[in-house]
């Protein structure tokens, strides 16, 4: 099927940059003065919602002791935070690249924001993880094969952030709400919902524009390429969610394994098939994914 251009309508996300570069501005934060690190943490708190565990549904989860789940909350909250990080790097490199380039002005005004933003998350992150685990984890993503037309390229960019963006979303909003998680922790999820909600509103309007303006002209086997990587790096990013080091940290034996049967257990697919649906819902009605991936 091919699929018509319909030219590029820069207009109107310059006019949404502009509308967000004012909020932005608006909700300007100094997240150095917004949050006290105590010293170190209390071991009996939940620091990651029990439902969203990557173990929850699992008859070992079932079978831990209220500690053992809580140590394993912790660290999980430590990979949540690590994979932030990562993900965060690497939008930090695409954002700068595409500063000044061939779109208007108002455009690259709210990429200052933008990045300001990542860069504020990042730290963050960063420091309750250097604080309170010694370490971040690393990053388990592997290079997908990046060779691209521009076109291509920039709509794979902002379609990645925003796949990216939309699961972080699903955590921070419900971790933001669940009292049953220590302050600190809510607390940093809602400060990063704040800004995520800007970022998403444009990634989704950049992303979907990009698609009809060049999908016409780029054939059916590019769009089925296109397709197809925004298929592997959805499943490529579900991965980071699991990471034997995180059992192995929460002092589970068989760490490997866990890891091995979390991800193909049925609890877990249909855990990730809830939090993708409204990041496959834009993707299936804006016309660039045919249907909703399994996951
Ligand atoms: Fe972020
Ligand atoms: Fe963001």
């Amino acid at each position: 099927m091919r699929i018509a251009g319909k030219g590029l309508k820069m207009d109107n996300i310059a006019a949404l940059s502009q509308k967000l570069s004012k909020a932005s501005v608006k909700r300007y934060s100094n997240p150095y003065l917004e949050f006290d690190w105590p010293e170190s943490l209390s071991e009996d708190s939940w620091w990651f919602s029990p439902e969203l565990s990557s173990l929850s549904g699992t008859a070992l989860y079932d079978a831990m002791p209220k500690e053992q789940k809580q140590r394993l909350a912790f660290w999980e909250l430590v990979n949540f935070f690590s994979l932030n990080i990562h993900g965060e790097k690497a939008l930090l490199q695409g954002l700068a690249k595409r500063l000044y380039s061939h779109w208007p002005t108002e455009i690259s005004e709210y990429l200052h924001h933008f990045l300001g933003e990542e860069n504020k998350h990042m730290t963050l992150f960063g420091t309750f993880c250097m604080r309170y685990a010694k370490k971040v984890y690393p990053s388990k993503a592997y290079a997908l094969n990046e060779n691209h037309i521009q076109s291509v390229e920039d709509f794979l960019f902002f379609a990645r952030v925003v796949i990216f963006e939309e699961f972080v979303d699903y955590y921070n909003l419900y971790m933001a709400k669940d009292e049953r998680l220590h302050p600190l922790c809510r607390a940093i999820n809602q400060y990063h919902h704040n800004d995520e909600s800007r970022h998403l509103a444009f990634g989704r309007k950049i992303t979907r524009q990009l698609f009809e303006s060049h999908a016409g002209d780029w054939g059916d086997d590019t769009v089925n390429g296109v397709r197809r990587y925004l298929g592997d790096y959805i499943q490529a990013t579900w991965k980071e969610y699991y990471n034997p080091w995180v059992y192995k940290d929460a002092g589970i034996n068989d760490f490997y394994d866990t890891y091995l049967a979390a991800w193909r257990h049925e609890s877990q697919k249909q855990l990730r098939q809830t939090i993708s649906s409204h990041c496959f819902s834009f993707f299936v009605t804006s016309g660039i994914l045919a249907e909703e991936p399994v996951v």
